[in-house]
């Protein structure tokens, strides 16, 4: 069915809250996603030549940023019109930048698991099913959009 406004404001709101706390959950959303897919560090130029996640790159924190930021536009966008496009520049961008490291489908899921797992540590006790579906929906929407632009 359709994207509500219910399923919008849910996500905008964690928004919200990743963004208090950015320097911590973007160092926990990579954490996650490393643990998943250890082989995903060679391909992120920030990660590949540190120990773990380094504490005070701002690449790092740039980067995990634009990905929340993404979904949640990306929310607003089905609850508009019902679908994602991401703007002709931004679409051909991300397609050639994923395609070029080679991004594949398992490690599309593992990341919107280390996003889901990331917004409900920024929310707490403010978690719930319908929060975690909606984020989830947002990110398919938006991970098709640019698996459609990698091929
Ligand atoms: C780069 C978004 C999924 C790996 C980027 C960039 C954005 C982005 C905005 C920066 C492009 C630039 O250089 O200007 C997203 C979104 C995703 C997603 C919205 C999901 C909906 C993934 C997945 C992987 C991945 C699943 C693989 C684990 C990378 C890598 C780079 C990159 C390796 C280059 C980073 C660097 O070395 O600077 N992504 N991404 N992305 N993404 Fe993604």
């Amino acid at each position: 069915g359709a994207f509500t406004e219910k399923q919008e404001a849910l996500v905008s709101s964690s928004f919200e809250a990743f963004k208090q706390n950015i320097p911590h959950l973007s160092i926990l959303f990579y954490t996650l996603i490393l643990e998943k897919a250890p082989a995903a560090k060679g391909l992120f130029s920030f990660l590949k030549d540190s120990d773990g996640v380094p504490q005070d790159n701002p690449k790092v924190k740039a980067h995990a940023e634009k990905v929340f930021e993404l979904t949640r536009d990306s929310a607003a966008q089905l609850r508009a019109k019902g679908e994602v496009v991401l703007p002709d520049a931004i679409s051909k961008h991300l397609g050639s930048v994923h395609a070029e490291k080679g991004v594949t489908d398992p490690q599309f899921v593992v990341v919107k698991e280390a996003l889901l797992k990331t917004i409900n540590e920024a929310v707490g006790d403010k978690w719930s099913e319908e929060l975690s579906a909606a984020w989830g929906i947002a990110y398919d929407e938006l991970a098709a959009a640019i698996k459609k632009a990698m091929s």
